[in-house]
């Protein structure tokens, strides 16, 4: 149970999960009472049999003889009855399941709509699994339980309900008899579907114990055979084989005892209904042929009670899976966007912070009453220790996330006022990893700004220097770069993400150089690509190499969330505190990533 445990939900009813999932899906309102009303109309198809043996013994049977006629009309209008309700029956379940897909998807792309509008300080790197696990494996329990345990509980329910109610129309004092008989059902039924569920997760974890062994050894092989090892190998093998071929029959053993158990039950309801209602039948006004068909009255109910019994785990797992989708719905959106949005002046943009503070969710303050004021234009680097804040000072000017105090101005605009149109327009960072898709270079690179030509793409490779090392790639601009880009090295992925903000002509550039060393090649081409890149624009650089730094306009030098110094190069140089350390040293190793 280990991967189910956590999905259960302790102290929240199955009632509130449904009353806050139906607010939050449309879907499921939609032609909902139509559907359900179908859906009785498919259970009520079912009683037709015992109805029509029911008119047909106490209608066409009676004192004065057999009523041919009246019993075959009879079986007619059933005939037609029942063929109309199985076709109802087909209609009823293509809305039910058409309605749960519409709800899954709505509600998949709610959550992943809401997940992209949740600030950075939300996706901490530790949720972002956790969040992923929200629209695949959380909706992919809910979509297991809409294709069939939903639709059980709606047609099984009904049926259970309706057949009740004929009975009891029939004879109260009978449909009490059948009431106490399948009452025990329940709990039983119950305990061995959760011992049943336990075997099955154990085998599971047979199963994938089998895989293991079996994996190992053949990825093994060479290991195996060369220390000797194919006994042990071959019995660790059957060992596994053999725990699985047990775990399976204690399974078996759990499901063969479901079939006969309903069965059992089901018999001796219609043994007590046969018994009462002869003994009693003419006392409590049963005929005989409300008798026959209360016999198959209980066969009807047997089935529809199992069934649930077998749906109930499923709906709990459900449940649980859908209250996790609606607490990430309801996690409150803290990138509000502008009620009154305000243009970003066109070309390169100044830069001021004023009394900047940052904290994660998680952790303590990262940045501390950061002031700083930039021209447009200017070229910035920002340098400092490992973990000092300079990746978040950088994404707070991408407005990845708010400050928690003070505010942010470019050009001239608060942050938090500008347009959301511009402020992508008009601001790019390249993060740290240099994130790529895995596809071409050239639809990562076309993903810096929306519609881009073949040709602008080209053009923006080419303004960058980068045609020749593209022209080199086995399929040239066409050259797949694999999964998170890890077919290209770091630095040529740091090349690929330049073009990408190249093409969408920023007036600011948050640059976040990765820390890993680059080859002296890539170096040359990267550094010469930024600088191409910087031409015209505002530009703050997370410099790891301080030739960068060296370059700039002015270096701003961070130290546990502060602004420790600033100046230009030389200037930082020539008074010997943090930089002229962090120089130093740099120029003395390697001359790579500090
Ligand atoms: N998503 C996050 N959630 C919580 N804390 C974070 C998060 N990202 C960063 N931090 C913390 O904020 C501090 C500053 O991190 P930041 O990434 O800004 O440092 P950095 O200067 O860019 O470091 P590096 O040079 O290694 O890239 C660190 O203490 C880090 O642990
Ligand atoms: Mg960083």
């Amino acid at each position: 149970m280990s991967d189910a445990d956590p999905r259960r939900i302790d102290g929240v009813s199955a009632l509130s999960v449904l009353r806050r999932g139906i607010a939050a899906s449309p879907e499921l309102r939609v032609g909902m009472p139509q559907t359900v009303v179908m859906a009785m109309s498919v259970a009520g198809g079912k009683l037709l049999i015992p109805l029509l043996i029911q008119a047909v013994m106490d209608l066409s049977i009676t004192s004065d003889g057999v009523h041919m006629g009246r019993a075959v009309a009879m079986c007619i209008g059933a005939t037609v009855l029942v063929v109309g309700s199985i076709q109802l029956g087909k209609l009823t379940y293509f809305r039910l399941v058409r309605t749960a897909e519409d709800v899954l998807l709505g509600l998949r792309v709610r959550t992943f709509d809401h997940l992209h509008r949740l600030s950075l300080a939300e996706h901490t790197a530790s949720k972002k699994g956790v969040l992923t696990a929200r629209v695949t494996s959380d909706v992919e329990t809910l979509t297991q339980f809409a294709q069939w345990g939903a639709i059980a509980w709606i047609i099984d329910s009904v049926q259970i309900v309706t057949v009740l109610v004929i009975m009891a129309v029939y004879s109260w004092q009978l449909t009490i008899v059948v009431l106490v008989l399948h009452l025990p059902l329940v709990p039983i039924l119950k305990w061995m579907q959760s011992r049943q569920l336990t075997a099955y997760e154990e085998l599971r974890t047979r199963v994938s114990d089998t895989l293991g062994v079996v994996s190992e050894s053949v990825h093994g092989v060479e290991v195996v055979r060369a220390y000797g090892h194919r006994e042990p190998m071959r019995r660790r093998v059957r060992d596994a084989i053999d725990a699985q071929f047990s775990q399976q029959m204690v399974a078996a053993r759990y499901f063969s005892l479901i079939l006969p158990l309903s069965d059992v039950f089901g018999v001796s309801a219609i043994a007590a209904v046969v018994g009462a209602g002869v003994w009693w039948g003419d006392a409590w006004g049963v005929t005989s042929g409300e008798l026959v068909a209360f016999v198959f009255l209980c066969n009807l109910l047997v089935a529809p009670i199992s069934e649930l019994g077998e749906v109930l785990d499923q709906t709990q797992t459900a449940l649980a899976g859908w209250w996790k989708i609606l607490d990430v719905l309801d996690t409150e959106v803290d990138l509000v966007d502008p009620v009154v949005p305000m243009p970003l002046p066109v070309g390169a943009l100044a830069l001021r912070m004023e009394a900047v503070e940052f904290q994660y969710r998680t952790g303590g303050r990262v940045l501390h009453g950061i002031d700083v004021e930039v021209a447009a234009g200017t070229s910035v680097a920002v340098v400092g220790e490992t973990g000092s804040g300079k990746t978040t000072f950088a994404r707070l000017l991408a407005r990845l996330a708010d400050p928690t105090g003070g505010q942010v101005l470019v050009g001239g605009v608060d942050l938090r006022d500008a347009s959301p149109e511009d402020r992508r327009r008009c601001i790019r960072m390249v993060p740290q990893d240099g994130f790529l898709f895995d596809t071409s270079i050239a639809a990562n690179v076309a993903y810096g700004r929306l519609g881009a030509t073949d040709e602008e793409v080209t053009v923006a490779v080419e303004a960058l220097g980068l045609t020749a090392w593209v022209e080199g790639l086995s399929d040239g601009i066409q050259t797949r770069v694999g999964e998170r880009g890890e077919g290209l090295s770091v630095g040529e992925r740091q090349l690929v993400a330049l073009a990408r903000a190249q093409l969408a002509d920023p007036g600011l550039l948050v640059l976040d150089e990765a820390t890993s060393a680059v080859d002296p090649e890539t170096e040359t081409t990267l550094e010469r690509a930024m600088e191409r890149l910087a031409a015209g624009r505002t530009t703050v650089s997370v410099a790891h190499r301080l030739s960068t730094a060296e370059r700039s306009d002015l270096v701003l030098v961070f130290d546990d969330g502060l602004i420790a110094e600033s100046g230009s190069h030389d200037q930082l140089v020539q008074r010997g505190g943090i930089y002229s350390g962090l120089y130093a040293s740099w120029l003395g190793g390697t001359r790579h990533a500090v």
